[in-house]
């Protein structure tokens, strides 16, 4: 009989030696991993088995395994912080566990137990409490990932898999943090089409986006600007987060349409603004709306939302030759007050009315 999830023990073999932790003020993003790292196995008519918490190490994977092929992979991406009086805090985790479901089916690959897999997050987080940054803008980011590991050169969904969380200890995203970010609108490539895989959080969709990037880097600016897959008209995401747009007082984001990814910073910004009072929709917005917009005096601020970054304001906007300078190159007001208010919330250093942090 296929065991069942619940009645599986993690296993614990601890890092006989412990590395040094690195300089808060040197973290950057995503280099640094920290002692422990944690992994379960899924095998066809077995299910998911043998969750453990190892030393973090390489993993063996067979040449033919199927990740390496044809990229049958999911990832999720999260944050964790230390309170002032040291409990360990996590923001709506739950919404990645049911997100990685998601992207799961789209890839078909099998469902983790939800719940399961923020348990195992929670004691991989215990082993390595000391390994949360406190410093203003750090955090420890928590990277949730499945790979297929069939070795097996046909087409079809693989008949194995590793389930891993790994963690590593960050600062701010973009060297500007806070301060407001140069953007190349992308008229050539694009991120993703309806029906495929844009609102799936899958490796192949930041493959796919780094010749953009690239060709806006060398044009001095950090990020491109995605339009919609059919008629590049419509504004879809900024780099890898959702966008927003504060035109005339109401705040505009692209509506969720298949090809966008659910953010859960995007959907927490557009609740905290309910909140607040502050006109928010969702719907479809074009870049020549965005170009009136501004021509008319009415852009008064462009942020992107997601988790590493959590707020990064847009200075400028480059367009055909044009530039689009918002908010005179600096941070708008909301986007600082929601910045503010969302760190707050997330570190426990302001009151969380919508019980979001755990
Ligand atoms: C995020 O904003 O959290 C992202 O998805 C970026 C991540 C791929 C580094």
């Amino acid at each position: 009989m296929a065991k069942t999830i619940e009645n599986l023990e993690i296993e614990y073999q601890l890092a006989p030696t412990k590395k040094q932790k690195p300089n808060p003020n040197e973290l950057g993003f995503g280099r640094i991993f920290t002692d422990h790292m944690f992994m379960m196995d899924y095998t066809e008519g077995i299910g998911w088995h043998d969750p453990r918490i190892l030393p973090y190490q390489p993993i063996t994977l067979d040449p033919s395994a199927k990740v390496l092929h044809y990229g049958q992979t999911v990832f999720e991406g999260l944050k964790a912080y230390l309170s002032q009086d040291d409990k360990i805090l996590l923001f709506r985790p739950e919404k990645n566990m049911q997100r990685m479901n998601r992207s799961n089916d789209r890839m078909c690959i099998p469902p983790i137990d939800e719940k399961f897999a923020l348990e195992a997050l929670k004691s991989l987080l215990r082993v390595e409490k000391d390994w949360i940054p406190k410093a203003e803008g750090t955090s420890l980011y928590i990277r949730p990932f499945i790979i297929s590991t069939e070795p097996f050169l046909g087409i079809s969904p693989s008949i194995s898999y590793h389930f891993m969380i790994t963690l590593s200890p960050v600062g701010a995203y973009y060297k500007e943090g806070i301060n407001p970010v140069k953007i190349a609108v992308e008229g050539e490539f694009v991120r993703a089409v309806k029906g495929g895989t844009g609102d799936a959080k899958t490796g192949g969709n930041y493959a796919a986006s780094l010749k953009a990037q690239i060709a806006a880097k060398n044009r001095g600016y950090s990020e491109v600007l995605w339009l919609d897959g059919r008629e590049k008209k419509y504004i879809e995401e900024v780099g890898s987060m959702n966008v927003f747009f504060k035109i005339g007082g109401e705040v505009v984001t692209p509506a969720l349409n298949g090809s966008i990814l659910d953010g859960i910073t995007r959907n927490s910004i557009i609740e905290l603004l309910k909140y607040w009072n502050v006109p928010v929709v969702e719907r479809q917005i074009s870049l020549e709306e965005v170009i009136q917009a501004y021509n008319d005096g009415k852009l008064e601020e462009a942020f992107g939302t997601g988790t590493a970054a959590v707020i990064s304001p847009i200075g400028e906007f480059a367009w055909e030759g044009k530039k689009m300078i918002i908010n005179d190159g600096k941070t708008g007001d909301l986007s600082k007050k929601l910045y503010d208010t969302l760190t707050g919330i997330q570190t426990g250093e302001l009151p969380d009315p919508f019980g979001w942090r755990v």
